[in-house]
């Protein structure tokens, strides 16, 4: 592969938070690629210093920034601009719910967490775009990425609310993406399959979630290093006509209906189960 596709960019990442982070791996990339970094987080989570590491690899320095907070969204802005001046791309890769972290299921929603959930997971790129307009940080052409779920148009039980916030994370980088086209401003989002980080194994159930789609992908469940190569693509001036998108990066699962191996492996594992159940009544 090409090497350099991001050269001269600058950019903002947001979500890094351990090496299996997919924003940590998108930031790896973009530096291999020529771009120049500031990374930030929440000031909760850069407590746990990991972040220095990264910092440190790809000379990028680190601002704190809560997305919840308007004020901490412009002082990360001014503090960006002091540093290398308006950027040409933003990786938002933010997303949080109380509720799935304590196993709170769909029809039991604490509704203080409900608004966490959507204020950190999708009203957070609102604030970002609104901020980064306000104080023109975004260069004429330049790329917004978020990063989805197919829970926003499929409903994954143990995903919970974070359906919901990601329906709305998709709607408002539509909604920015035909306000800012006038620039050529470009503003995307990645629907990725299963990956284990921090914020994918915190959900219930996300094991089988992710052998299911790894079963059923053609291509397989993609990496966070894959998603990381598709964002560099996103950023670069080869996708300069690509806006108000919701891309799938999941080996092709959000198409398909089911694979050979899983039809094998239920017809293999209800028939056990009948004849289980035979066996049981018989010796009833
Ligand atoms: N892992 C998966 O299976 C998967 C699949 C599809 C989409 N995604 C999405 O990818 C994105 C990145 O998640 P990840 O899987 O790399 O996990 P991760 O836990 O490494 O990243 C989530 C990040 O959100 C940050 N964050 C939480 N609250 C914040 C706040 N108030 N202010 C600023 N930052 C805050 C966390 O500190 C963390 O760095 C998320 O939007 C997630 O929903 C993940």
């Amino acid at each position: 592969m090409a090497e350099g596709m991001l050269k001269g960019k600058k950019g903002i990442i947001f979500g890094a938070l351990d090496e299996r982070s997919i924003a940590w791996r998108v930031a790896l990339a973009a530096h291999r690629e020529g771009a120049q970094c500031v990374l930030t987080n929440a000031p909760i989570a850069l407590r746990l210093g990991t972040l220095n590491a990264l910092s440190e690899e790809i000379n990028a320095p680190i601002i704190p920034c809560d997305v919840t907070d308007q004020e901490a969204i412009a002082d990360l802005f001014a503090k960006t601009k002091d540093h290398f001046g308006t950027i040409d791309f933003i990786l938002h890769a933010v997303g949080m719910s109380p509720n799935v972290r304590k196993g709170k299921a769909y029809t039991d929603l604490n509704y203080t967490w409900v608004h966490q959930t959507l204020d950190i997971s999708a009203l957070s790129l609102h604030r970002v775009l609104q901020q980064a307009t306000q104080d023109e940080m975004l260069n004429n052409g330049a790329s917004v990425v978020a990063l989805s779920y197919i829970g926003a148009q499929r409903i994954f039980s143990k995903y919970s609310d974070m359906n919901d916030a990601k329906a709305l994370l998709e709607s408002i980088a539509r909604n920015f993406g035909s306000r800012l086209g006038s620039k050529g401003i470009r503003v995307n989002t990645v629907s990725q399959g299963p990956t284990k980080t921090s914020a994918g194994t915190g959900i219930k159930g996300f094991d089988g979630m992710f052998t299911f789609a790894e079963k059923m992908a053609p291509l397989g469940n993609p990496s966070a290093d894959d998603c990381a190569d598709y964002c560099m693509t996103l950023f670069s001036d080869y996708t300069r006509m690509v806006t108000m998108q919701n891309l799938y990066h999941d080996g092709g699962f959000a198409t398909s209906g089911i694979s050979e191996e899983l039809v094998e492996a239920l017809e293999k594992a209800f028939a056990e189960e009948s004849g289980e159940a035979a066996n049981s009544g018989e010796g009833g």
